[in-house]
């Protein structure tokens, strides 16, 4: 029997209990884009702490890169699914205060979120 779409997301989503999306979009132009901010390296940063907490894995955590979610202007950004929550950042502190809270204990942190 075939799903339909929706619902095939929402099975695949379920696979992990936090999905997380990095932009990592450099535009060459010099117009606003998340690599402007070091995207991929707190990409990295966030993908070796989930590993180092034993985040990582099948119903656990998934760091992905993700190409431009067009909000430029506010990043860089990051989005965790399920909930559908959006983040900026600017350094290590502020990827490792999402992955303790956000991740490790389940609250969003505000201070972070964009709407
Ligand atoms: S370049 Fe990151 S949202 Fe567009």
């Amino acid at each position: 029997m075939l799903m339909s779409g929706t619902i095939r997301y929402l099975a695949c989503m379920a696979f992990y209990k936090y999905h997380v999306f990095f932009c990592t979009n450099q535009r060459e132009d010099g117009s606003a884009c998340c690599q402007r901010f070091d995207a991929l390296a707190m990409r990295d940063y966030a993908k070796q702490r989930s590993k180092e907490l034993g985040l990582a894995g099948p119903g656990k955590v998934r760091i992905n890169t993700a190409g431009c979610m067009d909000r430029c202007q506010e990043g860089p950004v990051l989005v965790v699914y399920p909930e559908a929550t959006w983040y900026s950042y600017i350094d290590k502190e502020d990827i490792e205060e999402i992955i303790q809270e956000h991740l490790l204990n389940g609250r969003v942190v505000e201070r972070l979120q964009i709407p």
